[in-house]
This record gives structure tokens, sequence and C-alpha cells, in this order.
């Protein structure tokens, strides 16, 4: 009791003593936004009627007709667009709209599906599109409704419908209901649980990208990225939407007097440009939505491997120190971070003259051992005379403006800086080329990586530190107007400029805080600046499900947690949690601990190895995931509730997540437990392999008290999957490249399994230019593994599978009366003809088909 007295003592000092020493951001509330509180305050009213004399459908069959509003404010015009694959949009605005119109989200333009019928009727009008779905369009009171299969998914709802345009405001509101759904989720990001909360009673979830060192949790203010993507899920339907506008929005959750579910968007500026997801299952939602905002290339192989940041590493000797002791202590890291220090007074593209003055030196120490160098380069550039990169800008007139057509400037890491316009195409294309080899002296392919940070854009010592919002961009775009897109737009030219540098031949690797729609084709995220405690590695399993929900996969948070100093179960929780989120890299603040896992006690190191390798031995499950998601557009890491789309009990689960389908991991983040309640999902058919020992648990839809040590946290396969691994410990991602694999083969109850695996070069763009891969089913059936090309045109021939160990788990005693089963593993080590396995190819040049008979 005394100890633990103690313990919450030293606790409430160590959070005291953070709070005081970091810089505070006040975000406003939705009463403190002049736009939000009238928005808000205004009582629900249908204001607008359809005029029927105005419908029209044009040759490309988008139909157009006009809203009348009934009280003194502007008639409006609605377009209705029907896509191919169930994606429907309206965009409704005033006549004449002056309104900014985003056009950078969009990977490419989408292809219309054209409308089958219209059919008019004295109050409404049925539009049934050639996609199946079917609209109705309500004439007065205006509402418009979204069918598909004659299912109503999605309404429209008029009576929050207000486009407001007066002189200083272009704000608007709109109100839509998810008949079908039990939860609302999506609205990225936040530091809140999976499903969306009702917010009546309590603060509507703000979208604003800003710099919230210490965000609160499971609250809804704002932090640094933003998706207006949203999922109204059910047990039997799923539907999507996105609200295509950039400017700062907040989201009122409510349910209306039907028990329904509405999200009511409360926008700064920019148009009402809404993309509508008919599903039905998340899957499609999420499917659709990609169509239109895109996926990324492959990573390359080395970045879902370790990464170890600090802000800040201050000398290149400490960097090879660093990897060095990596290798002595026997620990596996592909690449290691330099924070701003690393810069001549944090001017990016320079380094610092004493601390850095052979970088080049510096990155073939590290090219000797396939280690990677990750550099960080923010938006701000600092105001000096002669640094080419802000004189470049400057000549350019590619800076961010004042009202008044000077070039902003205002404070942050570098002192007075500027920032470049990333909405210019000028601006971006200038940024890009500081990154090629000659514009950026002292780099070499090493330096693999861009780290974007800062860029939601922060501004110190101005209103909750962001770039005032009458600052003025590309063809006198206010930046309250794109302000959510402005760190995509960095990454967008950062990945630009890692493109050309390397002749369009290498895949860029770039890490941003700020994200919005259509960063994941250029970016991987993460959470920002947690803090070392329990409750911040809890919710970091949900941001990065709800980044993955609204199609940013590539997500991770700062092991373990960014201020202040974890203790030893909770470094080694975070490490056990973190190695399972696709992005893994330890980074902390400067003023916390070192932290390499060296440091520590034997005994943690020891944990932490064994995590570290598990994560390397499952590399190609990552890589595989990432494949499909390109492939299919499946996320990498879910929600249980998104592959058990019918049980209502997974339904706001999230500390548990799916990794794929087959893998499925329980964060332990709670301290001092010996057993923490999985919930195991699929019906009585599915069965979950334990990792640990040879247990065997039953999808029955119940939680389930599993023991844990300090050594482990849950993990299972699930029984029917076929999970390739490499269990042969390099230090590097690199040297295991031509490493065998050991299938782990995990028997479903009629002994059978499947699974796949992906294989490229891991770093070029061949896979794409030149169908340079190799994409296999591995199946098990009967005693045999038969392992079938995929994509029959891929060129695989340089891509043999190689096989070094079959294991299999195969289930000896079903659970039952709430006890689990058991199951035996077999390890092969030879085929049924007595031939060594150890390092057998299977070539894929001319075959189709190869198996391998194992008993
Ligand atoms: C911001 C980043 C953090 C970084 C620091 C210094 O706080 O979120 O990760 O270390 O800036 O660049």
């Amino acid at each position: 009791m005394k100890s633990q007295k103690v313990k919450i003592f030293v606790q409430l000092i160590v959070s005291f003593t953070i709070l005081c020493t970091l810089p505070t951001v006040r975000a406003l509330k939705c009463s403190e936004v002049e736009y939000c509180s009238a928005l808000r305050n205004r009582p629900p009213a249908n204001l607008y009627i359809v005029d029927v004399y105005s419908i029209q459908i044009d040759d490309m069959g988008i139909i157009r007709f006009n809203l009348l509003a009934r009280s003194g404010i502007e008639d409006l015009e609605v377009n209705v667009f029907a896509y191919k694959d169930d994606i429907l949009r309206v965009k409704i605005k005033e006549f004449n709209s002056t309104r900014f119109e985003l056009s950078d989200v969009f990977a490419g333009a989408p292809n219309l599906a054209g409308v089958q019928s219209v059919n008019t009727e004295a109050t409404q009008m049925t539009i049934t599109t050639n996609i199946g779905s079917r609209l109705l369009v309500k004439f007065s009171p205006f509402n418009l409704e979204f069918y598909r299969n004659d299912v109503l998914e999605l309404l429209l709802s008029g009576d929050r419908l207000f486009i407001d345009n007066p002189t200083n405001s272009q704000s608007f509101s709109v109100g839509l209901v998810f008949p079908e759904s039990d939860h609302l989720y999506g609205l990225h990001q936040h530091a809140t649980g999976l499903t969306l909360r009702n917010t009546e009673a309590a603060e509507p979830y703000r979208l604003f990208n800003i710099d919230h060192p210490n965000y609160p949790i499971n609250d809804t203010d704002s932090i640094y990225g933003v998706v207006p993507v949203m999922y109204g899920h059910g047990p039997e339907f799923t539907a999507g939407i996105f609200l295509h506008n950039a400017a700062q929005q907040f989201v009122d959750i409510t349910h209306n007097t039907d028990g329904q579910n509405m999200a009511v968007f409360m926008v700064e500026a920019g148009t009402l440009d809404l993309f509508v997801y008919l599903g039905p299952t998340p899957a499609e939602v999420l499917r659709q939505y990609l169509l239109i905002t895109g996926t990324p290339y492959m990573p390359p192989l080395w970045s879902l491997g370790y990464h170890q940041s600090r802000y800040s590493y201050y000398t290149q000797e400490e960097v090879k120190d660093i990897v060095a002791n990596f290798d002595n202590y026997n620990f596996q890291i592909d690449a290691i971070w330099l924070d701003i220090d690393h810069t001549d007074a944090k001017k990016y593209f320079t380094w610092a003259p004493q601390n850095f003055s052979d970088p080049i030196e510096m990155q073939q120490n590290l090219t000797a051992t396939n280690r990677k160098l990750v550099v960080i380069s923010d938006p701000h550039i600092k105001v000096e005379r002669g640094y080419s990169v802000y004189d470049g800008a400057l000549e350019n007139e590619l800076f961010v403006k004042n009202p008044d057509g000077s070039a902003f400037e205002g404070d942050c890491w570098p002192g007075t800086s500027s920032w470049i316009d990333f909405l210019h195409p000028e601006g971006r294309a200038y940024y890009a080329s500081r990154y090629l080899y000659e514009n950026y002296p002292g780099t070499t392919p090493t330096l693999a990586g861009i780290w974007n940070d800062m860029n939601e854009p922060e501004v110190f010592g101005v209103d909750e530190n962001v770039m005032p919002g009458d600052t003025v961009h590309y063809r006198d775009v206010l930046h309250k107007e794109l302000h959510n897109a402005y760190g995509m737009l960095q990454t967008r030219a950062t990945h630009d400029g890692l493109m050309e540098r390397d002749n369009r031949t290498a895949r860029p690797f770039v890490l941003s805080r700020s994200h919005f729609a259509g960063s994941q084709r250029y970016t991987a995220i993460w959470t920002g600046d947690s803090t070392s405690t329990w409750e911040y590695l809890d919710i970091s399993y949900a941001m990065c499900l709800n980044s993955n929900l609204v199609g940013i996969v590539f997500c991770g948070a700062d092991v373990a947690g960014f201020n202040s100093d974890p203790d030893d179960e909770l470094y080694q929780r975070w490490f056990q949690a973190g190695a399972w989120l696709p992005f893994f890299r330890v980074h902390s603040h400067e003023t916390t601990k070192r932290r390499e896992p060296y440091v520590f006690s034997d005994d943690v190191q020891q944990v932490v190895r064994n995590v570290i390798q598990l994560r390397y031995k499952h590399l190609p499950v990552w890589y595989t995931l990432f494949h499909e998601h390109i492939a299919y557009k499946t996320p990498v890491i879910r929600p249980l509730f998104f592959q058990y789309t019918y049980d209502t009990n997974v339904f706001a689960i999230y500390n548990q997540l799916l990794v794929g389908t087959d893998i499925m991991v329980r964060a332990v983040s709670e301290p001092g437990v010996s057993s923490v309640p999985v919930y195991f999902p699929g019906g009585s058919n599915e069965y979950w392999v334990s990792l640990d020992g040879s247990t065997v648990y039953q999808g029955s839809g119940n939680y389930v008290d599993i023991p844990v040590t300090i050594n482990t946290i849950p993990i299972y396969y699930r029984a029917g999957s076929v999970i390739p691994r490499k269990d042969t410990i390099k230090p590097t991602s690199t040297d295991m490249y031509d490493d065998g694999y050991t299938l782990i083969v995990n028997l479903d109850s009629s002994n059978q399994a499947h699974g796949t695996v992906y294989l490229d070069d891991t770093t070029s763009l061949f896979y794409l230019n030149y169908v340079e891969y190799n994409y296999l089913s591995l199946d098990y059936s009967g005693g045999e593994l038969t392992f079938t090309k995929i994509d029959s045109h891929a060129n695989s021939g340089q891509f043999d599978l190689v096989v070094d160990v079959v294991v299999t788990h195969q289930i000896t005693e079903l659970p039952s009366d709430g006890k689990p089963g058991k199951y035996v593993e077999t390890r092969y080590e030879v085929d049924s003809s007595g031939n060594l396995l150890k390092n057998m190819k299977f070539n894929f040049k001319n075959a189709t088909k190869l198996s391998l008979k194992l008993q």
C-alpha cells in the first residue's frame, strides 16, 4: 500500500515537471470560434426547397439542380456525380461560388458511371445510377437519401444544411445520418478509442491540424493530422463519407429522435464536396475511398525494420557508436535518425559544421553494415540572406505571404523563419529539388529517408501555434481554406524530391507529423508527442487502427512515449505492443534518459531483443500486407470489427488488433498485471493458436483471461493460416534478403491452411515498372504445401521462394466447456523423400504452381 502511494506521488511529480517544462497549447473550443458557435447554436431548420424546373442531366450523367433558400440566404446549386464502384459525390455551393476547391487530394480522376434513369414525381425525384445505387431527392423540405439495393444507408439531412457566405465567412454546416449504423468511426486524428462518442453535452470533435504536446487522451481536441472520413457501421451494413475539404471542421455526433447516429459537420471555409461510399462492408468503404485518394508505393523493406531515433543525436561519432552498440549487444536495427540538431543552426539541407563535419564518412560507415539514415527536414526556412534555400524561395516568391504580399515571417526552431508555399506547384518543385544530391551536400543514397515535422504548420507564439488563417497562398487562397492539407502538400514535395534524386528508381521513405486525406501516397505517420505513461501506450493502438481505417496504413507511435521516462515495465510493454504497429521507431525528447535498448539491465535487454527479433521474423508478413494493401486496398492492421463485421461485441475494441487477417495481438497496456482479458472472435469454427505455449482458443465470442509474464503479451495465429516468416536472426533486413522462409502452417479443424507471400527486390520500383515480383498463394492440404502464382503476368524468375523449414501447428484437442484446447507443433526440416529443406528453392520463371510434399 505504502509503495503504491509513493509510486503515485512520484508519478504526480513527474507529470507536474513535464507540464511545467513543455510549451502549452490551448486549443480552441467550438464556443470560442465564432463561426462554430454560430452554427452550433442554430436550431435545426430546413431552409431549402428544390427548384424542380432546374433539374438537368448532362451527357456525362452529372445531375444538377438548384436549391431555393427560404430566408434571405443565398440559393444554392447541387451537383450529383455517380462514379464506378458505388461511389457517389454531392457538391453544394452558391451560384458563381468563389469558394476554394481542393484538387491535390485525388490519386487520379474518378470514373463517372452515369445515370440509368431519373424518375421525377410531384414531391421527389429518384435517380438510379448505373452502379445500382439510388438517390432520392426530396423536394420540400430538401433531403437527400442514398440507397444501396433499397437499403437507406445515408441521409443528408436538409435541416442541418446551412451555407453562409457573408463577407467574412464562408462557413457551412451539413448533417449526415447513418440509419444502419450502431456506431460511427473515423474522423482521424484524435487520441480516443475507436467509436465516436455522443457530443451533445460535450465538445464536438475538432478537425484542425495543430501541434499538441501531451495531447489530452479521450478528448475530442484536434491534434496533428486530419482525415475527414467517417464510417457508419452496423452488423449488416457499412456506409462511409469523405468530406473533401481542408478547412477547420468541428463535428457533433448525436443520436436523432429515431435513435439514428448523426454527424453534423461545421466547416470554416471551402466547398461542401461530399463523397459517399455505400459499402456495404467496411472493406468496401475503404476500397472505395482509396480508389479516389490512392495508395502508396511499396515501402522499402528496411523501413519496416527497427528505427532508432532521439531528439537529438548530436555528433557523427555518436551515430556510429550507437549503431556499433546495437551490433555489440545483438539488437537488430535498420535505420538511425537525426533530429533538428544535426543541421547548421536549424537550416535544413545543411550539416552542423563541427559535429557533422564529415557526413559522407558517417554514411559510408552506416552503409558498411547495411544501415540507413533518416534526417529531419521541417517546412520553416530560416530567414537568413546567404542561406541558399531561403534566398531561392524569396527571390522566386515561393513563401506563404502576408495579406500585403510580403513573405510571411514567424518564429520556429531556427528563430525567424518563412514557410514554403506548398500549394504553389513551383514551391513544391523548388523544395523537391533541394533534395537532389547536388543541392544537398553531404548526402548519399544511405540517407534514405526524410522526416517532415512541425508541418501543421507550427509557428511559435501565435494563436494555437499555427500559421494564421489570413496568410495567403498561391492564387490568393487563404491559409484557412487549405490549412489541413499543408503538411500533406509538403510530403508530396519531399516524396517527389526523393524520387527525382534517385532518377525515379528507388522507393522514397518519408515520415510526417501532419497529414491529410491522400497523405498515404507519400508518407508514413506517427502519433506525435505523447507522454511515457500507460494511457498513451493504450491509446496508440486506437490511433493507428483509426489511421488504417482512413487509409493511412503506415502508422506507429514513439516507443516508449516521447516526453518523460518510462519505467522498465512500461518500456518493455511499449516495445511488445509497438512491434505490432506498421511503423516501429524508438524516439524521445531531448530531456529524457537515454533509451537505446542496450542501456537497460540484461533482463530488460533480453525481453526487448526477443521483441525485435519477433518483428524481424515477421517482416515477410508486413511486407506482404503492404503489397495487399496496394493491390486490394485492405488495411495493414485492422480493428476486429473490420473483419468480424457482424459481431457487436467487437465494435468498440481497440486495444486488440489484427495484423492482416491472421495474427491477433492484444497490447498489455496496464501495469502490474499477471493476466489480461482477450476477446476471441470468429464463431465456433474459428480457432486461435497462441504463440507462447501450445494453447488453442475458440472464436466463441467471449473474453478469456490470458496469463501474461513480463516476457509475453497475447499473440495468436488464426487456425487456417500460413504465416511466412524468416527466422534467421541477422543484423538488418538487408542481411536477411537471401535467407529462406520458415513457413508456419496453422491447420484449421479440417487440416487445411492458406496464406500468401510477396517477394521483390525490396528497394526499387522495378516491381512496378517491369512487373518484377513474385506473389504466391501458400496452401496446405493432405501433407503437401502448394505454391501458386497469384499474378500470372508477373516476372517472377528472380524471386525464388526459398524454404528453410516448415512448422505445422495441428489442433489435437478442441477447446470445450470454456477450456482452451491444445495443438502440437511439428517441425519439418526434410521433405517426404528425405531431401533437406534448408535453402530449398522454388523457381517461378516458367512455373505457376509448385509443391512440397512433407509426409
Ligand atoms: C517535435 C516532434 C518531435 C521532435 C521535435 C524536435 O516535437 O514531434 O518528434 O523530436 O519536434 O524536432
